[in-house]
């Protein structure tokens, strides 16, 4: 009975197995403890000898189950281990991570850099009144400078925006006669212009105002370039030419010098126009101010050498990957 009861233990694979083998010889009803439970039919000089070689059979092959039992689980563990090992090196699994638009991009920055110089972001619509995109920018109806800007009516008082100096006057009003005024605006534009390499009838622009005590052409100079040192590089050339704005007076045009390009009109700027100031409850007196308008795809264009407009809204992801690490 032991060495067959030993060989059956070390056969057995499985722990489900040795439960039954436990059972079959050392359970109630098992081999081993019908030999003791027939004891009593022994003689009393067999018993004890008997019942010696009974318990001595039963340590064994209560030992050897215990340890065939410990060599299962450690079986069963190495093989889950080895099932579930993960292989660090493996690559892992690539998230397809989405970019900044670059014209978002590029917002940023230049809002980051007028931030810095102690101007506040503003906001105004897109669908703006009459009086804010014209009249009261100086433009009274019927005066030629409207045609500047070919616009999108959608009544005969509400269009589409030309232009972010909408905001100026909006801003103003909204600070009610307080100075300082430092703000810059970020915002979509439409003029009605047909769609090529450098037009499209949506563009964006960046407003800037600056309405206090004493403000003068020379802090616009300094400001600008300051701004234009950043955006393309310390030593950047920029230049001031004569222009006109209704809206602005004197009013000037903003070049900058490209290496390959030449000399690159990039905003328009001038002192606000008094009678501005004056429709917007400010006295022109007391105050003065400066603002300038740029187009962002413009600054975006010769700063990442694009070539064409067009590239900002056709979504071509070829084109949109190439800002991930800017
Ligand atoms: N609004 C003008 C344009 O769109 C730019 C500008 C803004 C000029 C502010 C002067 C002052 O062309």
């Amino acid at each position: 009975l032991s060495s067959e009861a030993a060989l059956a233990i070390q056969q057995v694979t499985t722990l489900e197995e040795l439960r039954e083998l436990k059972v079959k010889y050392l359970g109630k009803k098992g081999e081993l403890t019908g030999v003791l439970r027939g004891m009593g039919s022994l003689s009393p000089e067999e018993r004890p000898v008997i019942g010696s070689l009974a318990n001595e059979i039963r340590n064994h092959l209560d030992q050897l189950i215990t340890g065939k039992e410990a060599a299962l689980q450690a079986a069963a563990l190495e093989e889950q281990l080895a099932k579930e090992t993960i292989d660090v090196t493996l690559p892992g699994v690539k998230r397809n991570v989405g970019s900044l638009h670059p014209l978002h991009l590029i917002i940023e920055k230049i809002e980051d850099i007028f931030v810095g110089m102690g101007f506040e972001v503003a906001e105004g619509p897109e669908v703006e009144t009459d009086k804010y995109n014209f009249e009261a920018l100086n433009m009274p109806q019927e005066h030629p400078a409207r045609d500047m800007q070919d616009s999108f009516y959608i009544t005969p008082e509400l269009l589409l925006r030309t232009h972010t100096s909408s905001v100026q006057v909006r801003t103003l009003e909204k600070k009610e006669g307080y100075v300082p005024v430092r703000i810059i605006c970020p915002g979509k534009v439409y003029r009605r212009d047909d769609d090529d390499a450098t037009h499209s009838h949506q563009f964006t622009q960046i407003e800037g105002l600056v309405v206090d005590r004493g403000v003068s052409m020379s802090e616009l100079n300094g400001v600008l370039l300051s701004f234009i040192e950043k955006i393309f590089g310390e030593g950047t050339e920029m230049r001031l030419r004569p222009s006109y704005f209704p809206f602005t007076e004197p009013s000037v045009e903003v070049d900058i010098y490209h290496p390959e390009k030449g000399w690159i009109e990039i905003l328009g700027a001038g002192m606000v126009h008094p009678r501005v100031l004056e429709k917007a409850g400010y006295n022109p007196e007391r105050y003065s101010g400066f603002a300038f308008g740029m187009g962002v795809e413009r600054i975006a264009m010769l700063k990442y050498d694009i070539d064409d407009i067009r590239h900002f809204y056709n979504n071509d992801l070829r084109f949109l990957r190439q800002f991930k690490t800017v």
